[in-house]
């Protein structure tokens, strides 16, 4: 991100990919090696996002697809002004939990919404805002479910969607992969936690060592 000196990386994938896992580690090692590290997430990265997470995660019944994609914009341009640029500005390394990315998988191409348009409308609500560097941990939807299935933990709105639904979400991160290979890293979340870790480590390594 053109507008800090510090560090943004964020973390992407399906539910149950195993994002948090990952993030714990890397906060750590880190925090270990004397960074700063603000690690925050979207949706709810803000006090007013944990507000508009609990509607887009938790309200029953029906939202428009159209006033989903909004609400996470909403969220997004609150977060990004208040808490991402301030921390990249103070020179700290921010490490989050899914960006617009997840918009273009979810409200894109989960929720069958044109992707150029939902991208453009998360960069509108973030000033054009793109992270450093995004792992994307890519997993077949059919082990997510078994994964969450263990974990015994009610569904939000998004994770009781149906199996095709979660097909799609994939198939788009991966061509956001595709189209922005410089800043994606793409990691088989079927692999060990340790391998991941050690992949991620050594990719933010050349990143933290070029800023
Ligand atoms: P969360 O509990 O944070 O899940 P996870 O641990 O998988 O990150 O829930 C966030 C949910 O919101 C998740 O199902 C993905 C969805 N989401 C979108 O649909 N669009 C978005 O722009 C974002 C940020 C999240």
């Amino acid at each position: 991100m053109t507008s800090g000196r510090g560090v943004w990386i964020t973390l992407e994938g399906g539910d149950g990919s195993g994002k948090t896992t990952q993030s714990d580690l890397l906060a750590s090692r880190l925090t270990d090696a004397g960074r700063t590290v603000v690690r925050t997430r979207e949706p709810g990265g803000s006090a007013v996002g944990q507000l508009i997470r609990d509607i887009v995660l938790h309200h029953r019944g029906d939202i428009a697809p159209r006033a989903e994609a909004l609400l996470y914009a909403a969220d997004r341009a609150h977060h990004v002004a208040t808490v991402v640029r301030p921390a990249l500005a103070r020179g700290e390394v921010v490490l989050q939990d899914r960006y617009l990315d997840s918009s273009v998988a979810y409200q894109g191409a989960g929720r069958v919404l044109d992707a150029t348009e939902i991208r453009d409308l998360s960069l509108w609500a973030a000033e054009g805002a793109l992270p450093d560097l995004t792992i994307l941990l890519d997993l077949d939807p059919a082990a997510a479910r078994v994964r969450l299935d263990s974990a015994d933990k009610p569904f939000d709105r998004l994770e009781a969607e149906q199996a095709e639904f979660h097909g799609r979400v994939r198939d788009g991160y991966l061509a956001l992969a595709a189209a922005e290979p410089e800043r994606f890293l793409v990691l088989d979340a079927a692999a060990s936690a340790d391998e991941i870790a050690d992949r991620i480590r050594t990719r933010v390594d050349s990143l933290l060592a070029a800023c």
